[in-house]
């Protein structure tokens, strides 16, 4: 992409070490100094839950960090600190799921909006990592706006915020589907868990073949969930996955939503 392309979108462009995006590792004169560039920044969203009996109890927060750093990487915009607890309610009846209810999570990104609306953040881009999520996400960017402008703030008026669900961009659904075909599933898909196993390669020690998964249906309440997917899976044959999948995956969803970012930011 060429530099103006760049700076008409507002986009700060790559970066060569993530330490530069990290909104952890910036001080508070850098931050605005960034802000005098660039109105965008990068949330990540995960979820704490079961993924099948092999799968990490942190895929979905250690993958949508990942892809949230790499488009940090390669458009140069902030990523805050993720939010790696999620609306999990239904997993609840497996051990290690830690779940915040609906209105936690929603009182939870409407405070995350407002803070950095409050700095002159107009452009708050989420990547999230957990289809449980969507809702309440979307819940809490409508009360972010209402609560904006209800307290005045100078950004009220410009203030937008997206969704980016990485595990929905077309080009990964695609490939998935022509890796895996029915056998992707619902929960603890293959896509999902190769990142994983991409990004942190001492998951392959748990990886194994499991018995034919209990198909997706609908989400009741945490015991009919273990009733219904003993082990946790919904239709999804995650012993299909490879790390090699997983890096393929996490630069097409980073190709996907550094386009979709960019296109925010000059809306
Ligand atoms: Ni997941």
């Amino acid at each position: 992409m060429p530099s103006t392309a760049r700076s008409e979108a507002g986009l700060p462009g790559p970066v060569a070490d993530l330490a530069a995006i990290r909104l952890q590792l910036r001080s508070w004169p850098e931050v605005e100094a960034y802000l005098e560039r660039c109105r965008g920044v990068i949330v990540p969203l995960g979820s704490t839950e079961q993924h099948g009996p092999t799968g990490a109890i942190g895929t979905d927060a250690l993958t949508a960090e990942a892809v949230a750093l790499e488009v940090g990487r390669r458009t140069g915009v902030l990523v805050t600190p993720a939010q790696n607890f999620g609306m999990a309610e239904h997993h609840l009846g497996f051990a290690g799921t830690v779940s915040l209810q609906p209105s936690t999570l929603l009182a939870v990104l409407h405070d995350v909006v407002l803070s950095l609306a409050r700095h002159g953040f107009e452009r708050i881009f989420v990547i999230n990592g957990h289809g449980g999520n969507i809702a309440t996400a979307r819940a809490a960017f409508a009360q972010a706006h209402g609560t904006a402008a209800a307290r005045g703030l100078p950004v009220a008026e410009r203030l937008r915020c997206q969704l980016a669900n990485w595990f929905m961009a077309g080009p990964v659904m695609q490939e998935a589907r022509s890796l895996y075909g029915d056998r992707e599933g619902h929960h603890a898909t293959p896509s999902e868990i190769a990142l994983t196993l991409h990004l942190e390669p001492t998951l392959l020690a748990k990886h194994r073949p499991l018995d034919e998964p209990a198909p997706a249906g609908p989400i009741h309440g945490p015991d009919d969930f273990r009733r219904r997917h003993p082990d946790g899976r919904m239709g999804s044959d995650p012993f299909l996955a490879q790390p090699d999948h997983g890096e393929r995956f996490l630069d097409l969803a980073a190709t996907a939503l550094a386009t979709d970012l960019e296109r925010f930011l000059a809306e």
